[in-house]
């Protein structure tokens, strides 16, 4: 007779359930807390599953199909994993190995051909959606996007768009779509070599790559006045890649037009006082090489944002410093003082500014309404 293993502390089954017990221990916390996260709460301004507009919609539609599909095929999967895994697991009692095999043509011909079926399936929705999303609808908002290292530059092309270049900040009426022709193209327009990015405003429609030497297209509507939804970059870009935010404001059509108006408006230049020494200033310490402001003369370089209503934007440095009247020389100032520490790798140059000259340009800045 053969003699049975002790069930005592040393035996293989008692190592395997403590290996089990710690595997557990880990395990447990780490699965609530990714379902817990599932219950942040139904206001996340990047919120890919809560779509806003017609284009954000009906990708969140196809991903639905999709994910569903998925869900379908995991279960059915990990159940005939499990149920295989406990049924033929090896026993104590068992003599000999299983029996040997090799190839099942039925077999290899069923699991080759449902998940072609599959595929099939959901590529009929998909390939549709593509050349829905890509046709070019009537009467858009047309803007030209620039991806730099590291921001977003807006133009808005068009006679209607009368050739304001924002940054950052994608001002849009509601109700009507917005088509974006987006470019990378390095620092300045004559400059080629730009990088990849990818234009993400989550809410209201999927990630477009921006890619050098290409035009890319994106056409997005947004439904709500007064609503600012937030993006970001989402391909990494360089050092500040995560610095590379935007947002868009949604707007009534006539608050639209108001904007393009106030935007198309010669920026008032500062006669006197301490903002007229930075409107010098400008000049003087070669700010003017690289940023255009409309209505002070010789400003029109387009390597860095154009600042002609720079006071008028929420955020800058990419969305990403506060601009409003509480913080917003505070973090001016720590900006130009030292743009490598705000925000790494960023074309921005250290001028060497003397405590005086900074507050002059802040001072300068903050009368660009
Ligand atoms: Cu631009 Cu990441």
């Amino acid at each position: 007779m053969k003699a049975r293993r002790p069930r005592g502390a040393g035996s293989v089954g008692h190592q395997r359930r403590t290996a089990g017990r710690r595997v557990l221990r880990w395990a447990v916390p780490l699965g609530l807390a990714v379902l817990l996260a599932g219950c942040a709460g139904d206001n996340l301004p990047q919120d890919f599953l809560a779509p806003e507009g017609p284009t954000a919609r009906a990708q969140d539609r196809l991903w639905n199909i999709v994910f569903w599909v998925a869900v379908a095929v995991f279960v059915l999967v990990q159940t005939m994993l499990v149920v295989v895994l406990i049924r033929f697991r090896a026993r104590p009692t068992d003599t000999q190995l299983p029996k040997q095999t090799h190839g099942n043509v039925k077999l290899e011909v069923v699991w080759t051909i449902i998940p072609a079926l599959i595929l099939a399936f959901i590529a009929v929705p998909t390939v549709r959606l593509i050349f829905e999303l890509a046709a070019a609808p009537e009467n858009p908002v047309e803007v030209r996007v620039v991806g730099k290292q590291y921001w977003w530059e807006f133009e808005y092309t068009g006679e209607e768009g009368q050739g304001v270049v924002t940054a950052n900040e994608l001002v849009i009426p509601i109700n009507r779509p917005v088509r974006l022709s987006m470019e990378s193209t390095g620092q300045a327009d004559s400059d080629p070599l730009g990088v990849i990015h990818s234009f993400w405003v989550p809410k209201l429609a999927g990630k477009q790559d921006v890619v050098p030497g290409h035009t890319r297209h994106l056409t997005f509507m947004a439904e709500e006045a007064g609503v600012t939804y937030s993006g970001q970059c989402a391909e990494f870009c360089g050092l500040s890649h995560a610095n590379m935010r935007m947002a868009v404001h949604a707007v009534e059509p006539a608050e639209f037009e108001a904007f393009i108006e106030e935007q198309a408006t010669p920026a008032d230049i500062p006669t006197s006082g301490s903002a007229a020494r930075g409107a010098e200033l400008f000049t003087e310490r070669q700010c003017i090489g690289c940023h255009a402001i409309n209505g002070y003369e010789g400003a029109a370089a387009r390597v860095g944002p154009d600042l002609t209503h720079f006071a008028g934007r929420e955020k800058f440095a990419g969305y990403m410093l506060d601009n409003d009247i509480n913080e917003g020389a505070e973090n001016i100032s720590a900006w130009l003082k030292d743009p490598q520490v705000v925000k790494p790798g960023s074309q921005m140059p250290d001028l060497g500014l003397t405590d005086e000259d900074t507050a002059d340009l802040v001072e300068f800045l903050r009368t660009l309404q």
